[in-house]
């Protein structure tokens, strides 16, 4: 039996004057001891519900769950007792420092003053925030929010932790820091299921990702296998020019294999046999036609093209996030 083991999960909402919602449709998932499963999806795919369900926030209509073969619906005490989870939105006191916001934490989880602050220290300098230890969180930026609820969530080192997009609002540094951390957690053999709309992210950090789209698991395997389910070489423009989408598509569509598809923005790519051949007839082409580019290159696939091949539509890397609705 896998550490994590969910099967079958449902969960509908119905929004007053609006139809149902299928958050999860039937959602399995497994996730080995000691290894970063990252639940890899769109906005609204499911990856909070899936957290919520699994850290018994909210009760799934049907299905069923174990963490360390404990039914997380039949005792959700003792799964508490063993998972830390950070939110995708800061869970703190507003009043009180981030040093003692993270004390606090120690002591609700009985680590007994002395340690809890050695503990607070601790994170404080993991996470970078020795400079802003004893101001009131009130006065903190979003990404030091971030850090905090973080930090919180690492205060008694449990064995199984839930990151729910644990970098979105976090600047790169601190994001390479984080990464680092997870890294060091899972190397001490902690258990992840992190959430990310961040394709680099699974990609770096994660053993096995789940791919998930409209409440289901459409993909699974390392990144490896993902990529090389797609196969082959791409193509990649990208436009100086949005106007040029129609003639870019069609030139793409001549000399590729298969639909070009755009991958965001003004960057389209189209699957080919032959890289180097294919890229400088397109280049030609393009330059024949009078189109400016901006940008021109081959790439092997990424997790983006294998959410492309698997759902018809590019992974919307949104960085609005933080505004769509807690839930
Ligand atoms: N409390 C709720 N009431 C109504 N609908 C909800 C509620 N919670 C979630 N949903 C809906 O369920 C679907 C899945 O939401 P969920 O928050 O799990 O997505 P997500 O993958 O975490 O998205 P994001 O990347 O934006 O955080 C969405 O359509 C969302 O609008
Ligand atoms: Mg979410």
């Amino acid at each position: 039996m896998a550490f994590i083991e969910a099967h079958g999960l449902v969960k509908t909402y119905t929004p007053k004057g609006a139809p149902i919602v299928r958050a999860l449709d039937g959602l399995d998932l497994e996730v080995a001891e000691g290894t970063v499963t990252a639940l890899l999806g769109p906005n609204g795919a499911g990856k909070t519900t899936t957290v919520k369900a699994l850290t018994t926030l909210i009760t799934p209509d049907e299905g069923s769950a174990t963490i360390n073969g404990i039914d997380v619906l039949a005792d959700p005490q003792a799964i508490r007792r063993m998972i830390g989870a950070s939110g995708q939105y800061a869970a703190v006191d507003e009043n009180l420092t981030g040093y003692e916001n993270l004390v606090m934490v120690g002591k609700l989880y009985h680590l007994g003053t002395k340690r809890a602050k050695q503990r607070a220290t601790e994170l404080i300098e993991l996470f970078d925030l020795v400079d802003s230890q004893n101001r009131p969180v009130k006065g903190f930026s979003g990404g030091m929010r971030r850090r905090i609820d973080l930090a919180g969530a690492l205060v008694i080192k449990p064995p199984v932790l839930f990151l729910d997009e644990p970098t979105t609002g976090l600047d790169p540094r601190s994001r390479l820091g984080l990464w680092d951390v997870i890294e060091k957690l899972v190397s001490d053999g902690t258990t992840v299921l992190l959430t990310t709309q961040y394709l680099e992210e699974a990609d770096r950090l994660a053993d096995s990702i789940s791919v998930i789209d409209q409440g289901k698991v459409i993909a699974k395997g390392t990144a490896d296998e993902l990529k090389s389910s797609v196969g082959g070489q791409r193509v990649a423009l990208t436009l100086v020019d949005e106007s040029d989408a129609d003639a870019v598509r069609g030139i793409l569509a001549d000399h590729g294999q298969g639909e070009p598809a755009q991958m965001g923005g003004r960057t389209w790519v189209v699957p080919v046999d032959d890289g180097p051949t294919a890229l400088s007839a397109i280049v030609g082409a393009a330059a024949a036609a009078g189109i400016p580019l901006h940008d021109a290159g081959m790439r092997r696939p990424t997790l983006d093209d294998v959410f492309l091949q698997l759902t018809g539509r590019a992974a919307e890397q949104t960085d609005d996030e933080t505004t769509e609705a807690a839930a």
